[in-house]
């Protein structure tokens, strides 16, 4: 095993020059693949929602559902650095709420750290998680538990009105003290402008190549879950494919008498 990812690793990486890599995880076997295979950070995205759960938002997801799936994903990491998502109206309400819900993925999931989507108005949050000790990841572009609000699944900040809004809020939470922002669905000049600005680094997803590392949502780069198809996502398999098939023959073996053997059999 390499070196464990700390925090201070991440944003080292960034001073560095070097690519931060990063996908969601959800349960044990995916943390431990992708672990071993040497992603730096794992995020247990409130995404389960879309991909374990079938919600077509991320919106019903529950901070007990969150936690079960940070507690499976912690048994299977070890050098990653592990970032649990915040759900949506779980640090929204008010100060001691969110204080309590970061906690719980600290204290019961395994987290090293929350991620919370929004600009200027949830750095006070902030300020108090760090001051405890709870380092936060931020979220900024296209926030998907603002889905509603924002009218669909467009690009943010392809305006300049937006994109100055943008670039003052990642200012804002670097200074609030977060150790990263999440740049999702901007154009990637406005990425590489925050970027530059910033010494926290920046993952993007949507976001260009000038983000300081990328993230993407693991079953849709291995092409496990299709229903959503953004122009950003690299399939790198079929794996949708291959089960189905894989299932479809495991059935025909059983309907055929093939399955089990009697290698297979006590
Ligand atoms: O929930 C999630 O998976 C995310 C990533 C896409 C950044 O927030």
């Amino acid at each position: 095993m390499n070196k464990k990812v700390r925090i201070s690793t991440i944003i080292k990486m960034k001073s560095e020059g070097k690519k931060i890599t990063a996908l969601t995880a959800y349960d044990y076997t995916f943390g431990y693949l992708l672990d071993e295979a040497g992603v730096d950070l794992i995020l247990v995205g409130d995404s389960c929602g879309n991909v374990c759960a079938g919600y077509e938002t991320t919106l019903p997801v529950t901070v007990d559902e969150m936690i079960y799936h940070v507690k499976s994903v912690h048994k299977g990491v070890k050098r990653a650095l592990l970032v649990a998502d915040m759900p949506f109206m779980s640090y929204q309400e008010t100060m001691e709420l969110a204080l309590r819900n970061a906690g719980r993925f600290m204290k019961e999931g395994g987290a090293e750290a929350v991620k919370l989507e929004g600009g200027e108005h949830i750095c006070p949050t902030i300020k108090k998680m760090v001051e405890i000790g709870i380092p936060v990841m931020g979220h900024l572009g296209f926030t998907p538990q603002s889905v509603h609000e924002l009218g669909g699944y467009g690009v943010r900040g392809a305006e300049k009105k937006e994109a100055a809004i943008i670039k003052k809020d990642a200012q804002m939470l670097h200074e609030a003290g977060a150790f990263s922002i999440v740049l999702e669905k901007v154009p990637a000049t406005l990425a590489k402008e925050i970027s530059d600005s910033l010494s926290i680094p920046t993952i993007g997803i949507g976001a260009g190549p000038d983000c300081d590392g990328q993230i993407l949502v693991s079953y849709d780069m291995l092409g496990l879950y299709d229903k959503m198809k953004f122009k950003f996502v690299r399939r790198y398999a079929k794996l949708a494919d291959e089960v189905q098939k894989c299932v479809s023959e495991y059935c025909e073996d059983i309907r055929e008498g093939r399955f089990p053997s009697k290698e297979e059999s006590y």
